[in-house]
């Protein structure tokens, strides 16, 4: 599959022509190959993209941040004019962020689209996590830069990447908004030559030429008409025009001599990485005892109802699941005896089923004697903070062991596979419309986070005790 070629443009200096480079490159782009797609979406606030490319009046509810959530890149794009595809910008990135929590994310939706041609990502004047998603997916990096300080920042881009494992190659300088008017005495006899021998002292690579400062490319983001026009359509007799179709036949014969390299790499890994998952996700699946934990009736995958619940013991080596009913007379025999054959049963019902979901139940049970055991019962909430919790003494030979009915020890005996340690836990959670849900991989890691978390909580209440 042909995936797509990656630009971001960045550079944590405000104001130095990152948009204006963005829109107006993607538009040069097209210009020099009608069939080539060229997709851009901008992380800054300024909604130049949606000024520049919207084609009718009525606002797409979709935008960038929605790239971090579960959508597909593809169906957030737009027809934009002059031929670019474009994805409508946010004015609450800042809120979306606590989607995003790697800085993989961005590569990994577009290796997973069918986005092809060149991708350009438009960037703020920060390192945030957003500019650190552009720079991770970008074959490419473009920064624009107008002065020493601006290029003294490339210094963050470039140890970004390194810490990635990228080469610094990938970032590529070319000097903006340079005053062709001032001249120097000396070897540098403009800013423009001044700039490009710093960064080239410095190990940066350079794109061929510049982009002069016009008034008239300034015009066109501020007018009467209150619009924000291209420089093709409206500075044809600027040099700047020049100067971006020059710019983007550099970026074009980039991208055919490259191609997609990064995105290819990205999606190769993931594939290698889902491989993996499914492995260990199947792994588990293959673990999962065979009937309910309780009532011993044989459970196949099919069986089992959203109701159900799924438990597995402290070191993960035991794991299956225990149908709701068969649960609540567990509990009820023996954590709510106050409560059995007075009616209240379904009260209990209730209660765990309308908070279940939202929740996980913590059992633990803890040696005393030879004679008697401490069963504890909590809730935890979805981040494994008690909510509530009760606890009672379970004899080893209590009446219901004697009548042998099946109770919570034999539970934990079943869970303890052989070891007999002095504290044991099991973690419970109603399985929900897909019940081998918690066994996929982020789930299950959730899963696994939220039971070390209840179980240093634990550990640190019995220390302090
Ligand atoms: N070649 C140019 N000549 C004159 N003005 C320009 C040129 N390029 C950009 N500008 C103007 O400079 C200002 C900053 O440009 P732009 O918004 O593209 O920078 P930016 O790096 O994206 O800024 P920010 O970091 O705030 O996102 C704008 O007013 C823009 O119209
Ligand atoms: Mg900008």
């Amino acid at each position: 599959m042909a995936r797509a070629y990656v630009i971001a443009i960045a550079s944590e200096k405000g104001g130095v022509g990152k948009t204006t480079l963005a829109t107006n490159l993607a538009i040069y782009l097209k210009g020099l190959s009608e069939d080539l797609p060229v997709t851009l979406f901008s992380f800054d606030n300024h909604f130049t993209v949606d000024q520049m490319f919207q084609l009718s009046k009525t606002k797409s509810s979709h935008h960038v941040g929605q790239l971090f959530s579960e959508m597909s890149a593809v169906d957030l794009l737009q027809d934009g004019q002059y031929g670019v595809n474009f994805i409508p910008s946010s004015r609450d990135l800042f809120a979306y962020q606590q989607q995003v929590r790697s800085i993989d994310q961005l590569a990994k939706v577009i290796s997973r689209s069918s986005l092809q041609g060149i991708v350009i990502i438009d960037t703020s004047p920060i390192l945030d996590i957003y500019t650190r998603n552009a720079l991770y997916a970008a074959d490419r990096v473009i920064v624009p830069i107008k002065d020493t300080p601006s290029l003294e920042n490339c210094r963050n881009l470039a140890n970004f990447l390194s810490e990635n494992n990228r080469s610094k190659s990938i970032l590529k300088l070319l000097p903006c908004l340079i005053d062709t008017r001032i001249h120097f005495d000396g070897p540098f006899r403009n800013s423009y030559q001044l700039l490009k021998a710093y960064a080239i002292n410095r190990g940066y690579r350079c794109f061929e030429g510049f982009i002069a400062k016009s008034p008239k490319v300034e015009s066109l983001a501020t007018n009467p008409a209150g619009k924000i026009y291209p420089v093709i359509t409206h500075g044809r007799n600027t040099e700047v025009h020049l100067q971006l179709t020059h710019l983007a036949r550099q970026v074009y014969l980039d991208y055919l001599e490259h191609g997609p390299v990064r995105i290819n790499e990205i999606a190769n890994n993931l594939y290698d990485q889902e491989e993996w998952f499914l492995k260990e996700y199947k792994a588990r699946v293959d673990k999962l005892q065979p009937h309910c934990l309780f009532c011993d009736a044989p459970i196949s995958i099919e069986d089992i109802g959203p109701q159900d619940y799924f438990l597995e013991n402290d070191t993960g080596n035991f794991s299956g699941f225990i149908e709701e009913e068969c649960l609540l007379t567990l509990l009820l025999q023996e954590c709510y005896p106050e409560l059995n054959g007075k009616g209240q049963q379904k009260l209990l019902l209730e209660i765990l089923g309308s908070t279940a979901k939202k929740s996980y139940l913590l059992l633990q049970k803890t040696v005393i004697d030879a004679e008697q055991n401490q069963v504890e019962i909590f809730r935890l909430d979805q981040q494994g903070d008690k909510i509530s919790g009760r606890s009672v003494i379970l004899k080893n030979r209590s009446r219901s062991q004697r009548q042998g009915k099946k109770n919570l020890l034999q539970l934990f005996n079943l869970a303890a596979n052989g070891e007999h340690e002095k504290r044991q836990q099991l973690l419970l959670q109603q399985s929900g419309d897909n019940p081998l849900q918690t066994l996929q991989h982020h789930n299950y890691l959730e899963w696994k986070t939220v039971f070390n978390r209840a179980q240093i909580d634990l550990q640190l209440e019995s220390n302090s005790e």
